[in-house]
Order: C-alpha cells, then sequence, then structure tokens
C-alpha cells in the first residue's frame, strides 16, 4: 500500500479507462494524484471520489500553452514532481472524419490525431523534464501501444504516432541519462484493454458480445486486458523498484506481440 508514499503523480487523460485506473492504484499506493482531461466533469469526479490527495486539473496535452500552466500551478504548489504518466491518446475514429487508411488518408485527421498522441506526449517529456532536473529524480511513462510495434492498415495515423512515442521515450531516456538528471522513461504497450476506446469497434448488443468473442480468441491468454493490468505495470515503472530500467518498452498485451505480431483481414 505505499509503493508510492510521497510522491506526486500527474496522469493525463485520467477521467476513465487506463488513466483513471492508474490513478486508483497511484492514489493507493500513496502518491498524490494529480488527475488532467479534456472530460473536466469525468475528470472531477474521479478526483473527488479519490479524495484527500488527489486533484483535478484541465489539460488539453495537444496545447503547449495549458502544458506550461498546468506545470506552472504544480510548481506552485507543490514544488516538484515525481511522476508523469503521459496516458491521453486518441484513435481518431470519433474525434475526426478520417478515413484513416494509407492510401486515402485525410491529412487534417492525421495531423489532429498526432497532435494529441506524439505532440501531447512530446510537450509532456520537455516540461516534466524541466521540473523534474531540479530535484535530480523522476519517472516518466509514456503510453503507447502495440499499433507503435505493428503495421495497422486501418488506422494508419494511430499507429505511427504510437510508434513515435516508442521512439521518443527512448531518445528522453538517453538525453536525461547523458545529463544526469536521474529522470528514468519508459514506454508501455497495452495490446486489446477493454475500455470505452472500444465501442465504436465492437459496437452494441449481441454484435458487441460476439466482437469480443473473436478478440478474445486472437489473443494467446484468451482474453482482453482490463485497464488495471496497465496499472499494475506503470504501478512498476513509477516506484524505485525499476530504478535500473530506463528506455525500455513493456507490453502487456496477453501475448500478442510473443508471435505473428499482426493479424490480417484481407479485404475482397
Ligand atoms: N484500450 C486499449 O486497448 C489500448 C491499447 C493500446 C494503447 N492504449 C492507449 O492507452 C491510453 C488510454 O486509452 P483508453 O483505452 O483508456 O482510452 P479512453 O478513450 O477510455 O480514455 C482516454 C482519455 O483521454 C482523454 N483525452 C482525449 N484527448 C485528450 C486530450 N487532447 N488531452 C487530454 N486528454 C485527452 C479522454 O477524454 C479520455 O478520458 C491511450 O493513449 C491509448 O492509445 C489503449
Amino acid at each position: 500500500m505505499d509503493r508510492l508514499s510521497n510522491k506526486i503523480a500527474l496522469i493525463t487523460g485520467s477521467a476513465r479507462g487506463i488513466g483513471e485506473a492508474i490513478a486508483e492504484l497511484f492514489f493507493e499506493e500513496g502518491a498524490t494524484v494529480i488527475v488532467s482531461d479534456i472530460n473536466d466533469f469525468g475528470g472531477k469526479a474521479v478526483a473527488q471520489r479519490l479524495g484527500g490527495r488527489s486533484r483535478y486539473f484541465h489539460l488539453d496535452v495537444s496545447i503547449e500553452d495549458e502544458w506550461r500552466n498546468v506545470f506552472g500551478l504544480i510548481e506552485k504548489e507543490y514544488g516538484y514532481l515525481d511522476i508523469l504518466i503521459n496516458n491521453a491518446g486518441i484513435d481518431g475514429y470519433p474525434q475526426t472524419k478520417g478515413p484513416h487508411d494509407p492510401e486515402n488518408l485525410d491529412l487534417e485527421s492525421w495531423h489532429y490525431v498526432h497532435a494529441v498522441n506524439s505532440d501531447g506526449v512530446a510537450l509532456g517529456c520537455k516540461y516534466a523534464i524541466s521540473l523534474m532536473k531540479k530535484q535530480r529524480s523522476g519517472s516518466i511513462i509514456n503510453i503507447s501501444s502495440r499499433s507503435g510495434m505493428v503495421g495497422i492498415p486501418r488506422a494508419a495515423a494511430y499507429a505511427s504516432s504510437k510508434a513515435s512515442i516508442r521512439n521518443h521515450t527512448k531518445t528522453v531516456a538517453l538525453y536525461c541519462a547523458q545529463k544526469g538528471y536521474n529522470i528514468r522513461c519508459n514506454s508501455i504497450h497495452p495490446g486489446a484493454i477493454l475500455t470505452h476506446m472500444w465501442d465504436l469497434m465492437l459496437g452494441e448488443g449481441e454484435r458487441r458480445i460476439k466482437n469480443i468473442q473473436r478478440m478474445n480468441s486472437e489473443i494467446p491468454l484468451g482474453y482482453m486486458g482490463k485497464p488495471i493490468d496497465v496499472a499494475n505495470a506503470a504501478l512498476y515503472l513509477a516506484s524505485d523498484e525499476s530504478i535500473y530500467v530506463t528506455g525500455i518498452e513493456l507490453t502487456v498485451d496477453g501475448g500478442i506481440l510473443a508471435g505473428s505480431a499482426a493479424i490480417l483481414s484481407r479485404d475482397k
């Protein structure tokens, strides 16, 4: 219950899903948790439910001014930050008009997905480094995806943006090591984790049940993961137990990437 005691953690996109599970687990483990999101209603509800050491800040990760503002507030109120979880991310389906295949992609939609997923992580790393270096310690955890390691024919921008997170994580890890900042940076690569992100793809009712069964059958462990599975991986990388771990990519995917990486459904 105290693997993160006395630590301050900022978690982006934590109004629901994986970010919410990370916020809950980190709080249980003793951290002061700063919930942030563009969904103010959901984010405030999470912070209120946790209570005590938790609070909510609005933060759209694609906007640099908002990062500057939130880090100004953190520095003023707490003076330091131990952990940043760059979790906010979108697949682009409900948020943009698309399409998202490489032959027909809509450039505006492509840019928007990259603005949230890639720019958001790069900005988070930038501001975290500037604050964490003052105390000469910190852990930055970037939520990439298994889609950052394989091609995804119908989600080109998502896959490309997640690949950029995978690579940038290693650059940040090496940069901070070179500078002697004692800031670690690692990426997590979830497979299929059952959250609202899947709602559009899974559909509703009978169709949803069938689609989940199909997904399960394509995962070596036989089932889709839960947000807590990713939160447990984040806890390890956030805690001092991983003090000698930087620049790694930790897959949390039920074994998908252990074998044939891309399951191809062929169009006629
Ligand atoms: N669910 C999966 O199967 C899966 C797999 C691999 C990677 N991931 C990654 O995990 C992360 C969390 O995914 P999830 O499944 O919990 O998704 P989710 O859609 O349930 O939650 C994402 C949260 O991010 C917030 N958000 C969206 N745009 C934002 C912005 N510009 N600034 C700040 N917050 C923003 C949303 O409001 C939401 O609360 C994402 O980066 C996602 O790509 C998820």
